[in-house]
């Protein structure tokens, strides 16, 4: 290497500073005295072709192991911040790469998840299953061996798949390969993944309304056109659907639980919808969110069961039955969109990890996943009747009150001639989470009223929660010179 010339002896003491902003807390000595190195070198404490002291005399300087300085000098000479002549020493480079600027503290506020009174998307994870889940992950963590160094199937682990596909027949009547499964992470990948392979950007696609904001904010967010089709105590009118919107390609519709108004499809409404598609070559996206907590009654078989996977695309999540930061999901494929689903995934993100997905598969075959669900169904139970009796009990007529025979959620609703405001001042007065019903209605005229999630809350807290948000409905009523009456 050609030595830079200098006529600048080494300083005798080099202006290093090893504490500060610059600095890594914790890590090795070599890395940050190669830290507090770059940081003199680029502001200029040090000029370019300035020879640094021989290893020996800077680890005197500061006290570190002589190692320490060597890996700190070679690093900076691979980064480009100093040269090396064999017998001459290490000097700061003729170039320096410029300082980078600091980078700036963001103004996007990213707001954190709610977890306070009727905050929905909360789960209950018994301890025991934790228990199990983390010994289930230990295990295939020191199983980790060559089937997870590599690329793997757009579609995910096929034993997780093959443990879906008994699941799905056991508690949904829904018959299938595990060919036909896909993993994903969560309902919305799915939803996404699927779209991109059936229908094309702008083209229109029905939604419930009211319904899941999420899922018609990624419908937006990818380009189709979202088409409210209003909700009654049937399910979605898919007569109004061939009206709003006659060229869909695709239905997303959650059949067995409306999200939010919690109405259950009835029969010729599902079948009404499966000649809809078939007729329209269309396709129809069942979100079963919440199916596996049913309280009352034997479970419904699903949209996807009854059309047996022609023209509906079952789509599940665990992110209730386990927990939601597992980030895994499924969808059942009918067989003719298996090839153009999985090569739509491929060209999304490759394919799933597999390292979680064997604990998973862990948890439905050795029973763990349904002793949990049983344990888990018995106490959102519990904190679903502790809400509705304490809001009907509470609420003095205000608020009318169904008690959902399925799921996580519940509505509560003042009579439809109140003002929504009504409902937004009781809830803000309150400091109550959960949302406002109107505020998953797209062009429907909305029902005022809340949607309250019951699980993964403390009873008395509910209870608690609950008894202010009655008493401040009164009083939000009263205000209006409404006095409280049935809903
Ligand atoms: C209607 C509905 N579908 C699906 C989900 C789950 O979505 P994901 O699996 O993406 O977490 C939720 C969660 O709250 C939901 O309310």
């Amino acid at each position: 290497m050609q030595k830079i010339p200098t006529n600048s002896p080494a300083k005798p003491e080099l202006p290093l500073n090893l504490t500060g902003a610059h600095i890594t807390a914790g890590a090795s000595s070599a890395h940050r005295l190669y830290q507090a190195l770059c940081e003199m070198i680029v502001s200029g404490l040090v000029k370019p072709g300035e020879p640094l002291p021989p290893s020996r005399t800077l680890a005197k300087q500061t006290g570190f192991r002589r190692n320490a300085v060597v890996t700190a000098y070679e690093r900076l000479i691979a980064d480009g911040f100093a040269d090396a002549t064999v017998g001459s020493g290490t000097f700061v480079a003729a170039r320096i790469p410029a300082r980078a600027a600091e980078p700036k503290k963001s103004k996007v506020v990213v707001e954190a998840p709610r977890q306070g009174a009727f905050a929905l998307g909360c789960t209950h994870i018994d301890q025991r299953a934790v228990q199990r889940f983390r010994a289930f992950v230990g295990r295939r963590m020191r199983a980790f061996g060559a089937e997870h160094l590599h690329y793997g199937d757009p579609r995910g682990s096929r034993e997780l798949r093959a443990a879906i596909a008994d699941h799905l027949l056991s508690v949904r009547g829904l018959r299938c390969d595990p060919d036909q499964i896909m993993l994903t992470s969560g309902t919305l990948h799915a939803l996404r993944i699927v779209l991109s392979a059936i229908v094309k950007p702008n083209d229109q696609v029905w939604c419930e309304d009211p319904g899941y904001p999420a899922a018609r904010k990624t419908i937006l967010h990818c380009g189709y056109r979202a088409v409210p089709v209003p909700v009654d105590e049937h399910g979605m009118r898919v007569a109004k659907g061939r009206t709003a919107g006659p060229n869909a390609r695709a239905a997303y519709v959650t059949p067995s639980h409306q999200f939010p108004l919690g109405v259950q499809m009835s029969m010729p409404r599902r079948l009404e919808l499966l000649d809809w598609a078939k007729q329209a070559g269309a396709f129809v996206l069942e979100d079963d969110y919440d199916s596996e907590f049913r309280y009352d009654g034997a479970p419904l078989m699903s949209l996807a069961g009854i059309d047996h996977l022609q023209r509906v695309i079952y789509m599940g999540t665990f992110a209730k039955t386990l927990f939601p930061g597992l980030r895994i999901g499924y969808c059942a494929l009918p067989e003719r969109l298996i090839a153009d689903v999985t090569a739509a995934r491929a060209a999304l993100d490759r394919f799933p990890g597999t390292l979680m997905e064997g604990a998973v598969a862990d948890m439905l075959n050795s029973g763990a996943f349904a002793a949990n669900l049983k344990r888990v169904r018995k106490l959102y139970r519990e904190a679903r009747d502790a809400l509705a009796g304490t809001l009907q009990a509470e609420s003095d007529g205000a608020l009318s009150v169904p008690v959902p025979s399925q799921g996580l959620h519940l509505v509560a609703r003042f009579d439809p001639s109140v003002d929504l405001s009504v409902a937004a001042e009781a809830k803000h007065a309150a400091g109550a989470e959960g949302w406002l019903l109107a505020d998953t209605y797209s062009r429907t005229r909305p029902l005022p009223g809340f949607v309250l999630g019951f699980s993964g809350h403390a009873v008395p807290h509910l209870v608690a929660s609950a008894e202010r948000l009655a008493r401040e409905s009164r009083t939000a009523l009263r205000a209006r010179g409404k006095p409280a009456r049935r809903a």
